[in-house]
This record gives structure tokens, sequence and C-alpha cells, in this order.
């Protein structure tokens, strides 16, 4: 029988973090269970900075970015001390069990924690990056897209006024999923994923036909590069430079960092967080464990926390396709 539950955001915000704590808090005062939330990720739990969370503490919330309950990476938890630690601070504060929303480096974290905790953890994807295995989206990811999507429109402006190749700058850390869905969307010319063949210093021709091509077909025209971050090993600025040497032309290169993973979260987000907060919530009480709620197929669904990070999810095999036979053409 649950009777108290702690909540806490780990690692990377993201829109629509808010509206799963809200959606959380509300169930579990619907089903007369007391919530904590634990300020700054796991830091909260060792550091003993909390608060009750009532409903009147999460009312219009759901339009926010961020977290109202902050959120960290907390490197104690590599250690056995630290998970043991954290463990002690749920039993102390008799919780039957927490929600931890983040990405797959906070569910190692809670992983670590549950070897010595007795009680139930469940985790809600919230990565901008959808790199999360075990369900379809994560809280955060469609808002970055559409935020991605905005600043290269605009950048596209720029670029057509000055006819100027642009390399922009995506985040993703390891995965494809912002740059190519955000690439794709904003019709850009070229797209660089981790996903696609590596691009190195000593094969940018594979940029550069590309470009040479449109630019002997369509003459003189604005030519954009969306590159997820960490797939060229210098970095996107050093990749620009390389270009504008081997192109005889300058091309500008534009990270778009932090700006991702802020402002209000779109509608798919604020639903999807409802949804999978309320149901963490819902499954907990039905004796989950060690489980992610997520969404497969537009049906709710548990996977295992252990497998959330085995990078299975592919980005969408059909656009990469398409994508690479219109820029080699
Ligand atoms: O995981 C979310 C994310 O924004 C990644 O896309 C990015 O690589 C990383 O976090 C940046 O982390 P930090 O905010 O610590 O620089």
């Amino acid at each position: 029988m649950i009777k108290r539950i702690g909540i806490l955001t780990s690692g990377g915000d993201a829109p629509g973090m808010n509206a799963a704590i809200r959606a959380a808090v509300l169930t579990a005062a619907a089903n007369n269970i007391d919530v904590i939330g634990f300020h700054h990720g796991f830091n909260g739990l060792l550091d003993n900075e909390y608060q009750t969370m009532l409903p009147q503490h999460v009312q219009h919330i759901i339009q926010y970015g961020g977290t109202i309950l902050k959120s960290a990476r907390c490197k104690a938890l590599y250690e056995t001390e630290g998970a043991i630690k954290a463990a002690k601070a749920l039993e102390e504060l008799q919780l039957d069990a927490v929600i931890i929303i983040g990405g797959d480096g906070s569910f190692r974290g809670a992983l670590s924690i549950a070897e010595h905790y007795n009680g139930q953890i469940i985790g809600v994807p919230g990565t901008i990056d959808n790199d999360v295995d075990g369900t379809d989206y994560t809280i955060g990811f469609a808002t970055a897209i559409d935020t991605a999507l905005d600043a290269i429109d605009k950048i596209r402006d720029t670029a057509d006024a000055f006819e100027r190749i642009f390399l922009i700058e995506l985040m993703g850390r390891h995965s494809g999923y912002i740059t190519l869905s955000a690439g794709i969307a904003a019709g850009a010319e070229q797209i660089i994923c981790p996903e696609f063949a590596a691009i190195k210093p000593d094969n940018l021709k594979d940029l550069i036909i590309p470009i040479q091509h449109a630019q002997l077909l369509r003459g003189k025209s604005s030519y954009i590069i969306v590159v997820a971050e960490n797939s060229y090993p210098a970095g996107t600025t050093a990749l620009a430079e390389a270009l504008s040497e081997a192109l005889g032309i300058e091309c500008r290169a534009c990270i778009l960092g932090h700006i991702q993973r802020g402002g209000r979260p779109v509608g798919a987000d604020r639903i999807l967080a409802t949804k999978l907060g309320a149901y963490a919530v819902e499954q907990l009480i039905a004796g989950a464990h060690l489980v992610m709620a997520g969404e497969v197929n537009q049906q709710l669904s548990l996977y295992p926390l252990a497998k959330t990070g085995d990078k299975t999810k592919q980005i969408d095999p059909y656009l990469v396709r398409w994508q690479q036979y219109i820029a080699s053409d």
C-alpha cells in the first residue's frame, strides 16, 4: 500500500517536466498519497533539500519550461557510498516509492539506489534528446524540435539574403533525433548525424560535392547544413572553417545550444507529460518497480529501467533514406 512517494527531476531539464510533476502530484492527491519533491535532482536526496508537494504547489505550472524542482546531474551517485546515502534518505522519509523524471543517465542513478532501497522506483522519460528506449517520444523532444525549427527558419532568411552557407549545430548528445527531425522540417540541404557515415577531415568531399552540385544547378543561393553535436571531432565551428577553406566560400557556423532546452512546452509535450506523470503514479499503486512509464504506438506501457539506455531505438529510417538520396542528387 503506497502512502508516500518522492519525486525529482534529474539531468538536462526538458520542457514538459513541470507538466509531469503536476500530473503526478494531482494523481497522487486524488489517491490520498502524500508527495515529497526533491530539489536539484538526486542532490536533493543527499542534501536533504525537499518540500511537500500539494496540488496548490503545481497550479499553473503546466505552461512553463524548466522544472520547479530544479535539476542537476549528480556525480556522487556513481559511487556506492552516494547510492547508499540516497537510499537511506528515502527510507528515513518513509517513502514507499519514488518517481525519477529524466533520461537514461538518471535511470542508471535510480538503479544504483534501488540496490539499497526497499521501496519502488519508476522512471518517466524527460529529455529533449529522445534517446531513451521503451518510449516513442520523451518529454521535451517535440518542443526542442519546434525551437530549433524556429531558429533555422530565421537563419534561412539571413542565409538567403547573403546567399550564404550555414552550418547549424543542434543538441542531442550522441543522438540525431533532434537534428534529423528539425533538419527535415526546415528543408535543410544536408543533415549530419552520428547515425550517418562519420564526417572526418579527410572525407570532406562527401559534404562538398553536393554543395558544388547545388551551386551549379541552382546558382547562388542559401545552403543549410544541420549538424548534430558531437558529429565532427573538432566541432562544428572547425567544420565550417574547413569547408570555407575547401570551397573558397565563407561558411558560417551557428551553435544553437541550450536555447533548445527552454521555452514553453508545446501541446504534444504537455499531453505526453500529463499522461506519463499520471500513469507513473497509477502504476506504482499497482506495484510497478524498476520500470519506466512510456508510450509506444499510442499505448501507455512499462519498460524495464535497466534497458532504457540500450540505444536500440532508431531515428526514422524512411527519412534517413530520403534525406540521403536527395542530398546526393
Ligand atoms: O541531455 C540533454 C542535453 O541538452 C544534451 O542534448 C546535451 O548534450 C547536454 O544535455 C548538455 O548538457 P549540459 O547542460 O550539462 O551542458
